[in-house]
């Protein structure tokens, strides 16, 4: 049988996949099934540019339909894989067909919790994850509509600033008492709290929500404290979880995620897992972890190519991530945590400053808010190993560029 690479999940990472297999040689046949009707395509601007529409569908495509047919992609778009024999190594797709592989790559990706609640089915209550979410939502983005944010993350956050920039009565509906808390330090959710409200978003920290009511239609958020909040439309981000469904029922090691190793390999040797939907070993953080990243999904199919085209480059990386808002560009790079110092480097005030995160004198992660050499500098540092003198760090006066040029030759030494 001619080798056959079978992938299930049309994202980013598939879509890394396999340009990365047809780089790297391999000259089989690529099946790719996805249950969205579109081509692979770039999410993180869905919250961004292309709800605001700046940016146009076609832009959103990582690449266009011929170059699939070029480099000969069997496309099954709107199919969904629904089951994975793997001792005769075939899954099955929606509507009876069945396709046989020699490799199956899981790429199923995540998908957004959903609220629980009373009233949640109500028309005009929206969650953000897909191209079809963001039309269904622009149809209710009219300005002066209130919208309720329910999620003080990166999908509330950046919905929220589009949504103030096109004219919304636009309220933020968080649990947590300050927001982002997920993610980044309380300087820089302070911060993001302050840009928010100064342009004329209403926060509500610590704020739970027990459901929505209306006739059909949502017409108020009900919140804990027993008030209720008028609301024209209501999107919700309140977090992702992995999509692991087809490979626990088909008997793969799952773990809050699809368990793979250092070259994406499941439990079982025929079938891979790249993105979001696995949790993998990281040996630059000393742990295994799942993460919700564009940057992970093209480097775990990266190295899922590499593998199956024989030439294997086990995953090292240190993760990063992004967010923008308003004219402000967070750049996240490593995991930080309140176990760490937290030295802020810059004035916010200024709407361009860095908060480092050490360990000891070790750098693990930086918040870079407009300052993309920070971030750039600090993704080396963190790799190498680097330590900081804290003090100089903290020292306004220093220069970033030769205090982490010293650090690296020194780490490098
Ligand atoms: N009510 C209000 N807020 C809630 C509730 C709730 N019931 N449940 C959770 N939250 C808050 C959390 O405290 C958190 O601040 O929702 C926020 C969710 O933020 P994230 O975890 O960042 O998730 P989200 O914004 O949905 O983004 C999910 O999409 O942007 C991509 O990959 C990116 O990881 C990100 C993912």
């Amino acid at each position: 049988m001619t080798a056959c690479i079978a992938i299930a999940g049309a994202g980013h990472a598939a879509g890394q996949l396999i340009a990365s297999l047809r780089q790297g040689g391999f000259d089989g046949r690529i099946v790719l099934a996805g249950e969205e009707p579109w081509l692979p395509y770039q999410r993180p601007p869905l919250s961004k540019k292309f709800l605001s529409g700046e940016l146009a569908l076609d832009r959103l495509l990582l690449r266009h339909q011929a170059w699939y047919a070029d480099h000969r992609v069997d496309l099954h778009l709107e199919t969904r894989v629904t089951g994975i024999d793997r001792a005769a190594r075939r899954i099955f797709l929606d509507g009876g067909k069945t396709v046989d592989y020699s490799s199956l790559v899981l790429a199923t990706g995540s998908r957004v919790r959903r609220l629980a609640l009373p009233g949640a089915e109500l028309d005009g209550i929206h969650y953000l994850r897909t191209i079809d979410d963001v039309h269904a939502i622009q149809h209710d983005f009219k300005p002066g509509a209130r919208l309720a944010v329910v999620g003080g993350g990166y999908i509330g956050l950046e919905v929220a600033a589009v949504a103030v920039t096109h004219g919304l009565e636009v309220t933020v509906l968080e649990a947590a008492p300050r927001v982002m808390s997920r993610v980044v330090s309380e300087p820089v959710s302070s911060f993001y709290e302050d840009e928010h409200r100064k342009a004329g978003v209403t926060l509500r920290l610590d704020c739970g929500v027990r459901g929505f009511s209306g006739t059909g239609r949502i017409e108020s958020v009900m919140l804990a404290d027993g008030s209720s909040l008028p609301a024209d439309l209501a999107v919700v981000g309140v977090g992702v979880a992995p999509v692991c469904e087809l490979a626990e029922d088909a008997g793969l090691a799952c773990d809050d995620g699809i368990v793979v190793d250092e070259n994406c390999i499941t439990s079982d040797p025929d079938i891979l897992a790249i993105g979001d939907c696995t949790r993998h070993p990281n040996p630059l953080l000393g742990r295994r972890l799942r993460l919700e990243s564009v940057h992970n999904a093209q480097e775990q199919g990266k190295t899922a190519a590499a593998w199956l085209c024989g030439k294997p480059r086990p995953y090292a990386d240190i993760p990063w991530f992004w967010s923008d808002q308003y004219d402000l560009k967070l750049q996240i790079v490593g995991l930080s945590g309140p176990e760490y110092e937290a030295v802020v480097r810059g004035d916010p005030a200024t709407r361009s400053f860095a908060v480092f995160y050490l360990d000891g004198d070790r750098l693990v992660a930086v918040d870079a808010i407009n300052s993309a050499r920070e971030f750039m500098l600090s993704k080396k540092l963190i790799a190498a190993g680097a330590r900081l003198d804290t003090a100089r760090l903290a020292d306004p006066g220093s220069d970033f560029k030769a205090l982490a040029a010293a650090a690296l030759e020194a780490a490098a030494g």
